[in-house]
């Protein structure tokens, strides 16, 4: 019988989603190395996923002693080197290509030829990388949603060389961290979810643009009449404003079509430093 894979990953970005990415992992058993080249960034993660595991504890939701267990489990470090000997590498930095190209660079330069390398990337499919790390056919998006500790779902999308070995590794290691995985057989621009997502974002964003609704009614509507959990300017929030926007960029500049443009609504929110929930002031907050 072959020996399960050491249960230990490394985590690249610690912003809302590699912090809480991290922190599912640890608690599901994985000795984690969550990296930033920040460290107040590194402070922060891990002090607000605490709480929100402290606070699962006082509901009754988790046990202490799993608790405090799984906060031990991660290891932050501002040192890339510290990821050698981890079997997944998962990075979760800014939706920006250049940014996650130096950052892929560089994992792969530190990790195990076999580790598999995930990018949690919702846009930028794993082919456009494949020249920046060693081992290709390790390399797939493995994308998680906001916020990660909650949202059941992670996307895996096989590249163009990804390995059947590295997509069945990849599906395991998803449940194995207690999230629920889909395949997406075939790399295509925002996947499955965002794909939707963001469809119906821009309706929204347009029927407020050409005064037929407010921001609070619209929201409104989704919440009650299409049962969302939360309307799309409070999600277009807690995405952040900025992520919203380079997405649908991405999705312009990817399809060339039209529908994916970003809204004069939106930019002129994030050229004014309005990102939503990060920034404290957004559509709704
Ligand atoms: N981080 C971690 N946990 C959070 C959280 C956050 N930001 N916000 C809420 N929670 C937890 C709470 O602690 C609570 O946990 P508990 O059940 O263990 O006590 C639980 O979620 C429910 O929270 P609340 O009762 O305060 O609030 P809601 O019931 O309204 O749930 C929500 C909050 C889970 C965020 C819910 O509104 C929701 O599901 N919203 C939709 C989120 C969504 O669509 N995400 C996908 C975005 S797209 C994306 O991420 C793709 C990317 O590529 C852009």
């Amino acid at each position: 019988m072959s020996k399960a894979p050491p249960k230990t990953l490394a985590v690249v970005g610690a912003g809302a989603m590699g912090g809480q990415i991290a922190f599912q992992a640890a608690l599901h058993g994985y000795d984690v190395h969550l990296v930033s080249r920040k460290p107040e960034r590194l402070q922060t993660a891990c002090t607000d996923n605490g709480e929100l595991l402290r606070r699962r504890v006082e509901k009754g939701k988790l046990g202490a002693e799993e608790c405090e267990a799984a906060l031990a489990r991660v290891q932050a470090s501002t040192d890339l080197s510290h990821i050698g000997g981890c079997s997944v590498v998962l990075e979760s930095v800014a939706e920006d290509r250049e940014v996650k190209r130096e950052v892929l660079q560089r994992i792969s330069e530190n990790a195990d030829v076999d580790a598999i390398i995930g990018t949690n990337s919702s846009t930028l499919s794993s082919s456009l990388f494949e020249q920046d790390v060693r081992n290709p056919q390790r390399l797939l998006n493995v994308h998680f949603f906001n916020p990660p500790l909650v949202m059941q779902l992670v996307e895996v999308v096989r590249g163009e060389h990804t390995a059947d070995a590295t997509v069945e590794a990849a599906m395991r290691f998803v449940s194995d961290i207690g999230k629920t995985p889909v395949l997406v057989t075939k790399e295509t621009y925002g996947f499955i979810a965002n794909r939707i997502l963001f469809i119906a974002m821009q309706e929204a964003f347009r029927l407020v643009q050409g005064g037929f609704v407010t921001v609070e009614d619209c929201d409104l509507a989704v919440r009650n009449g299409l049962g969302w959990p939360m309307g799309p300017f409070e999600l277009a929030d807690l995405v952040g404003l900025d992520v919203v926007e380079a997405i649908l960029a991405e999705g312009h500049a990817q399809t060339g079509e039209d529908r994916w443009t970003p809204p004069a609504i939106l930019s002129e929110r994030v050229r004014r430093g309005d990102l939503g929930k990060k920034s404290g002031s957004g559509f709704r907050t």
